[in-house]
């Protein structure tokens, strides 16, 4: 476009340097600023003096003040953020002083890293900050991070202890997936391997940190993504009658021309963009993302604070007021399930509650824990629903979309990032989708219970479908209707078009799932008995039926002993290479994260684990109590 277009200048690269108090961080950080040669001329020795001065030894921590008061100085930046460049980039360093600075700002925009130093001292070793940190790195989308062990001059420059700490720390990585992560063993203090390659570690033969900086590629132009501008304000033009009206806010992303048609989420408004203001400038053709603009319509529609504007003919945003989220929580007491709180994302406010939480993990164990509540510090996988339906992006779409912050008061006690919009749940007041005269309560109350689903996954010839025969009995002997769905009635008939690709495996379980919702809202107990041996397929199903309605049954036998076992001869044959993709044999099974119940097969016999499901189901109430 023309020389009236607003695009972005020469390339920014936003690094985060993070790590446990004391690790060194504004070492490393003023030897990345000394030895780039990006202080101001005599600093270095001013500072020097200074500290001769008053009898301390010279850190590179007390330039990083110095420099950073400097910096700041008559411009309101950030203290916590300093600058050097090199002949590929700029880079915009950002300390992080906390994790609730850093997680405030990540969320909301004021400083969007892309990559990360993550400072371990190697006498200290890992502590539970340094994995914390990892974790939030991880969460907030930024895999670009480089782990420097510091402080090796204390060490004696050992490869052993470097070693140790890179083992044990990649091993925690591995855990929260995030993998291709760098090592450097390097000295703030003496600048080894920092900008200058160190000549006290000859068996280090990687790259240095600057090395490492300068060989991450920037993200894809934000520009060349979808248009999306959260609506900030709305101004109206107050003089002589004039009746338009500017849209107002910061583009995320893509591109905006006059002429163009924008469609506004969630109210799905739509108009043409009549002319772009930019702020300060006279006349704009266009505007790409970075920059705050302004635009009139040729149409008076009436838009509000919040919206997202987005073009037609380009995908689309969510529309939803049920998400599942990976959030961390940072407030004192414990949030449970139930609580509830305000969520802001872009420029959207909405009062949010947590309707279930599937699993929490916190730095100092490792795996994951299955609990009803969230303790500070602790990253949960959940479901948050919202009092009003929002629009919004996931990370698919750029690293910064889709996150969130929770505030408790005034003050910020979370955030998170949602990963997928849910359908709305079918709730007990609304009557079904096609406006009939007969509601699900009213149904639930003349058959006296409840629908749900329980799904059985596990291998073949684990017993789902054992249990769930023996299970559909002792409901009947209750009065309590259920109705099996497995291979026998569903691959049979409706789905005996598909085999046992994954795509096949995918689409066999869609389908069930869409039935076993609609046995749900007929206020039917179904158990559906399939391997469904990927979590995506499990936890589509869930989000099919309503989480509220379903449940996870893990039937658990180990793949040997279904071996042994071989119920239907399948296995044998399958290790023969008689029969293609068997799971376990030649195509995965994924171990459900959380399920709601475990039987393990192995240890209880099929009565037992049926009687386990009851107790469940009635402690629950999903179920009456029995009368026996
Ligand atoms: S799923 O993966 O799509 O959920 P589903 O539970 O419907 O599988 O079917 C599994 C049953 O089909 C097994 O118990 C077995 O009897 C039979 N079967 C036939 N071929 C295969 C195969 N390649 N993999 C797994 N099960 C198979």
């Amino acid at each position: 476009m023309s020389d009236k277009t607003y695009t972005e200048s020469r390339q920014d690269m936003r690094v985060v340097v993070a790590g446990h108090v004391d690790h060194g961080k504004s070492t490393i950080l003023g030897r990345l600023l000394a030895d780039t040669g990006s202080l101001p001329q005599g600093k270095l020795e001013q500072i020097r003096e200074k500290c001769r001065r008053n009898a301390r030894p010279f850190e590179y921590a007390f330039l990083l003040d110095a420099l950073k008061d400097e910096q700041a100085q008559g411009v309101t930046i950030d203290s916590a953020r300093c600058f050097f460049k090199t002949e590929k980039r700029n880079y915009i360093m950002i300390d992080v002083p906390g994790h609730t600075e850093f997680i405030k700002n990540m969320v909301t925009g004021a400083s969007r890293a892309e990559a990360a130093l993550l400072v371990i001292d190697v006498v200290e070793g890992v502590r539970d900050n340094s994995k914390r940190h990892g974790l939030y790195l991880s969460l907030l989308g930024i895999e670009k991070i480089c782990v420097l062990v510091n402080k090796m001059d204390l060490a004696d420059y050992g490869e052993a202890r470097f070693n140790e700490i890179a083992r044990q720390y990649s091993e925690f990585l591995r855990e929260i997936n995030v993998e291709s992560v760098s090592f450097i063993p390097v000295s703030g203090i003496l600048g080894d391997n920092i900008v200058r390659r160190s000549e006290n570690m000859k068996w280090y033969d990687g790259k240095t940190a600057l090395e490492t900086l300068e060989s991450f590629s920037a993200e894809e132009s934000p520009s060349a993504k979808p248009f999306r501008m959260p609506v900030q304000d709305v101004y109206k033009f107050t003089e002589d009658g004039d009746q338009r009206r500017i849209i107002a806010g910061t583009l995320e992303s893509g591109r905006l021309g006059c002429g163009e048609e924008v469609v506004f989420h969630p109210s799905g408004k739509r108009s043409r963009v009549k002319s772009i203001e930019v702020f300060g400038a006279t006349e704009t053709d266009a505007v790409s993302a970075g920059f705050a603009t302004g635009f009139t319509l040729a149409d008076q529609i009436y838009i509000k604070r919040g919206e997202l504007a987005c073009k037609v003919g380009e995908p689309e945003p969510f529309v939803a007021n049920r998400v599942r989220a990976t959030m961390f929580w940072l407030g004192k007491k414990p949030v449970k399930t139930g609580n509830s709180f305000l969520l802001k994302t872009g420029t959207t406010k909405t009062v949010a509650k947590i309707v279930k939480i599937h699993r929490v993990w916190d730095a100092s164990t490792p795996g994951f824990q299955v609990k009803d509540q969230i303790d500070r510090h602790e990253i949960a996988d959940c479901v948050i629903s919202f009092e009003k339906t929002i629009a919004f992006d996931t990370v698919a779409l750029f690293p910064a979309a889709g996150r969130f912050v929770l505030v408790d008061g005034y003050n910020i006690s979370g955030g998170g990032i949602i990963q997928e919009a849910m359908r709305p749940e079918a709730d007990s007041a609304s009557v079904s989708a096609a406006d009939g005269k007969v509601g699900y309560d009213e149904r639930c109350r003349t058959m006296g219970q409840k629908g749900l689903v329980l799904w059985f996954t596990g291998l073949s010839g684990a017993g789902k479908s054992t249990i769930a025969i023996e299970l559909e009995r002792k409901l009947m002997n209750r009065g309590v209707l259920a109705y099996r769905l497995d291979g026998d009635n569903i691959r049979d008939g409706l789905n005996s078009d598909l085999g046992f690709s994954m795509d096949d495996r995918v689409e066999n379980i869609r389908r069930i799932s869409e039935v076993a919702r609609l046995f749900k809202d007929s206020g039917m107990i179904s158990l559906v008995s399939f391997i469904s041996p990927l979590r995506s397929m499990r936890n589509g199903a869930r989000n099919i039926v309503g989480e509220a309605a379903f449940l996870e049954v893990y039937v658990k036998a180990s793949l040997e002993t279904c071996i042994a076992r071989d119920v239907k001869g399948l296995y044998s044959k399958a290790m023969a290479g008689l029969i293609k993709d068997f799971t376990g044999i030649s195509s995965p099974y994924e171990e459900p994260d959380c399920p709601d119940i475990v039987l393990d097969t192995e240890a209880k016999g099929v009565g037992d684990c049926v009687d386990s499901i009851l107790d469940f189901l009635e402690s629950r109430d999903l179920i009456a109590k029995s009368m026996e």
